[in-house]
């Protein structure tokens, strides 16, 4: 008897697979891309693809890196993953504020560090790499982050310049369709440092 459920366990578990695979290979055609664990329309991700571009995301999301005429462009390979873990931040604890160092320091930023009042805020990795990114967030804590303006929508505050109170005004269709779009970005593995206190 005991066998004879498992058989038949299996076999139900492999006929939800197969149903499974089916629903993943349908979502993956529509939207061109990496296959989403929530199955995400083509218009939605047109849509979030669309706002991302005119919200300029990329801008303080995307690494720089030297283009072929020498100036910087968004390195296509990092888009979106923030600020690069590997970025060595000098120890600006002991620097005077203002002292010519100082003010290399914080020229020398690039569009993934701001200072910003008395914190250095790096830009948040918003590729869906499970580890470092925003891959596992459901819909609600990206909505929720966008219009608290706190780490999924319930932990800490997100600093400026992240622009969370001007995203917070878009309707939850348009910010759902920003995260569908986000769903898609190639994941990169890169954890991002968090605000570290500037002036003491
Ligand atoms: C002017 C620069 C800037 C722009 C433009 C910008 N961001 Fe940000 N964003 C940041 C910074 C900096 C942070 C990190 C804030 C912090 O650590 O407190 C951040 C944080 C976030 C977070 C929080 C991640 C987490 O783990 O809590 C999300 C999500 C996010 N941004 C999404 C977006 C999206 C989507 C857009 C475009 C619609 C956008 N950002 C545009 C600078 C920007």
């Amino acid at each position: 008897m005991k066998n004879i459920n498992l058989k038949s366990a299996a076999i139900a578990v492999l006929a939800l697979t197969a149903l499974a695979a089916g629903c993943n290979k349908n979502a993956t055609q529509q939207a061109a891309a990496p296959a989403p664990a929530t199955a995400y329309t083509a218009a939605q991700v047109t849509r979030g693809a669309e706002l991302v571009n005119e919200w300029k995301c990329s801008f303080c999301h995307t690494p720089e890196m030297k283009g072929p005429d020498g100036k910087p462009m968004p390195n296509p390979e990092r888009l979106l993953s923030g600020h690069p873990q590997d970025e060595k931040i000098p120890d600006v604890s002991d620097m005077v504020i203002t002292s010519d160092a100082f003010m290399e320091f914080l020229d020398n930023l690039d569009n993934t560090a701001w200072a910003s009042n008395d914190m250095l805020v790096f830009s948040a990795n918003l590729t869906p790499d499970a580890e470092t990114g925003i891959g596992t967030w459901t819909d609600v804590q990206f909505v929720g982050t966008m219009r608290q303006g706190m780490h999924m929508g319930l932990g800490r505050r997100l600093l400026y310049p992240m622009p969370w109170q001007e995203l917070a005004e878009l309707s939850d269709s348009d910010l759902i369709s920003i995260y569908a779009y986000l769903r898609t970005v190639e994941p990169v593995s890169n954890k991002v440092p968090p605000p570290i206190v500037l002036y003491r």
